[in-house]
């Protein structure tokens, strides 16, 4: 029964989870998760800025541990990991983190573990428990955040194959920066989804880029809209929005529908801030029940950023025996698969 404590720091959101592994492979239990954001903070400035996030970690970090420690009911000395996010991210962010829980390994005589923000993602759809055994079932797995969107094909625990990756924006950074050319506010993907609900998604005839590849592509979509903006008058945003939102849709489905099928698996998962949208959610679960796979999407609370995927990522190598060296150092452009 392994007790891991977790800082995710790679942006703009301050987190820290505590979960407690319930016996040796099956089943964990989340004690303590707080995420504080900062995108007040942003909004100011009109962005992230490294600086200021790195500032404000600082200040974030040391009231989470107390307050998660508080609410978990334990104290720091019966935490039996320390683990943070190395990477990719903000390099003065990850940092932070990352040296907070390497010296709490160092102060308390506790491993330290390294963990990939994107295989935090990856592996939150199965967040509570793996198998039985403690193994992650081979899936195709869609991630698509404000900084990513990749199709992966994962083999088991630590083992993953990138299929296809957005060669422009990611699906999310599109929702955020259409947003901004409506007028909405950040973070884009909720803002969107809100006005989508009454749009029309047929009204506008928007671009499904790169159809036949496994790469993904969103910069033409978003051009599309931004050229398409002056020319509308009335009332177009609900139906803008809705055209939008199911063009990112379309393109997200379509490939990874496709991709099971062709790498042998029954299995779609799916997580990332995108995958909080629950028209996504919907009919990326309903074309995979035509096609015959089993979908498993991360629970809405864990798609945003988070240090339970975090702490929950670490548990499960910690159980396969995975441990990282304190002189281990945070990569800004760490890789998930090739
Ligand atoms: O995973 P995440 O919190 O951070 C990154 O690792 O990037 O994802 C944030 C992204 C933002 O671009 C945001 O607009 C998008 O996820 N997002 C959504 C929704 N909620 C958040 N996109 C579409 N629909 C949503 N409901
Ligand atoms: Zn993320």
């Amino acid at each position: 029964m392994k007790t891991i404590l977790a800082l995710e720091t790679s942006c703009d959101e301050t987190a820290v989870a505590i979960l407690r592994g319930r016996n040796s492979h099956s089943g964990s239990e989340l004690l303590a998760s707080e995420v504080a954001s900062q995108i007040a903070e942003h909004e100011k400035h009109g962005g992230i800025v490294p600086e200021v996030a790195a500032r404000n970690h600082l200040v974030h970090a040391p009231r989470l541990l107390e307050r998660t420690t508080l609410d978990a009911k334990i104290d720091m000395s019966m935490v039996d990991v320390f683990a943070a996010t190395s990477g990719p991210g903000l390099a003065s962010s990850l940092m932070i983190g990352a040296s907070i829980a390497k010296g709490l390994a160092i102060g308390f005589g506790k491993p330290y573990l390294a963990i990939n923000h994107l295989e935090g993602h990856l592996l939150s759809p199965f967040f509570g428990g793996a198998d039985s055994d403690g193994q992650i079932r081979p899936n195709v797995s869609l991630i698509a955040s404000g900084g990513h969107t990749m199709l992966i094909r994962v083999h088991g625990l630590s083992d993953y194959q990138l299929i296809g990756r957005t060669v422009d924006d990611a699906a999310g950074e599109a929702f955020d920066k259409v947003a901004k050319m409506l007028g909405l506010g950040y973070p884009g993907g909720p803002e969107i989804e809100k006005h989508a609900r009454a749009g029309d998604p047929d009204r506008f005839d928007l671009p499904r880029s790169m159809l036949e590849s496994e790469n993904f592509s969103f910069s033409g979509l978003k051009t599309a809209v931004r050229y398409l903006l002056p020319k509308l008058k009335g009332d177009f945003l609900a139906d803008l929005c809705a055209s939008f939102q199911q063009a990112v849709i379309d393109v997200l489905v379509r490939k990874s529908i496709a991709a099971p099928r062709k790498y042998g698996v029954d299995l779609v998962t799916m997580s990332g801030g995108v995958s909080c949208n629950r028209k996504l959610r919907r009919q990326l679960g309903e074309a995979c029940a035509r096609q015959g796979f089993e979908f498993k999407s991360a629970e809405a609370w864990l798609c945003t950023d988070n240090a339970a995927m975090i702490a929950f990522a670490a548990l499960l190598r910690s159980q396969a025996g995975f441990e990282s060296k304190l002189t281990e150092e945070i990569d800004p452009n760490l890789a998930l698969a090739l």
